[in-house]
């Protein structure tokens, strides 16, 4: 059973002929751009893909989806996944540092599809870091920036290479473990008026669908 790849291939059945996609990023809408590769493939559809990140952008040059940017079109559909989404359609991302592109994709979409497995469905969002793009130069005082406002800070250190993750806009992410987050549209606000901030992880008020993979089949929320 994989959840993520039931999600994933059921909102490519949302894609229609002509559309332009917004290409989220991660391991689930993986799934979503593999399965629009193959409908290319199958049946013909014509397409093109706006990519979130050099990871979405090499997926969907690998299966032939033609790539264009938000200087030559509007999005008519955004499909992405989530760290974290709450009953309002709130979401954490940023848990692959691609954050800051998705959120400029996402947003101006037309539509907006959120795909994820059951286990990142939550009550409340906030067990899960919230990712902080900053320019490297202001981590120190973005940091008591955010300790000031009840956060404990960990600059996000890469795994294959020595130092900090250094994200597709050369930047540092700060990830910042509110002990309860109460309101996502207002600290969305509030984190976004800290110099140094370039975007944070928390999606509020943009989602028009959740499709979530679950033991029992797809839902749609
Ligand atoms: C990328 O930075 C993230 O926003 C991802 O979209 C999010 O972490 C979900 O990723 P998975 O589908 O791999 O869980």
């Amino acid at each position: 059973m994989n959840l993520k790849k039931d999600a994933g291939y059921k909102a490519a059945e949302y894609v229609k002929d002509g559309d332009i996609l917004g290409l989220g990023t991660g391991s689930t809408t993986h799934y979503f751009i593999e399965k629009v590769g193959m409908r290319i493939k199958e049946e013909g559809i014509n397409v093109m893909g706006i990519p979130t990140s050099f990871q979405s952008l090499l997926l969907a040059k690998q299966w032939n989806i033609p790539i264009t940017s938000l200087e030559e079109h509007d999005i008519d559909l955004a499909v992405d996944g989530a760290d974290e989404v709450d009953g309002d359609f709130n979401l954490i991302k940023g848990g692959g540092a691609a954050h800051t592109k998705e959120k400029i994709v996402d947003y101006s979409a037309k539509k907006f599809i959120v795909i994820v497995d059951e286990s990142k469905c939550v009550d409340k969002l906030g067990a899960f870091p919230v990712p902080v793009e900053v320019i490297p130069e202001a981590s120190r005082t973005v940091i008591n920036a955010l300790e000031d406002m009840g956060a404990s800070c960990e600059i996000r250190m890469a795994e294959r290479k020595d130092g900090p993750v250094i994200t597709d806009n050369g930047n540092f992410v700060i990830d910042a473990k509110f002990d309860e987050i109460e309101s996502p549209c207002h600290l969305e606000i509030d984190l976004n008026t800290i110099p140094g901030v370039v975007e944070n992880g928390i999606f509020s008020q943009m989602v028009d669908k959740v499709i979530v993979g679950t033991s029992e089949g797809i839902k749609e929320l």
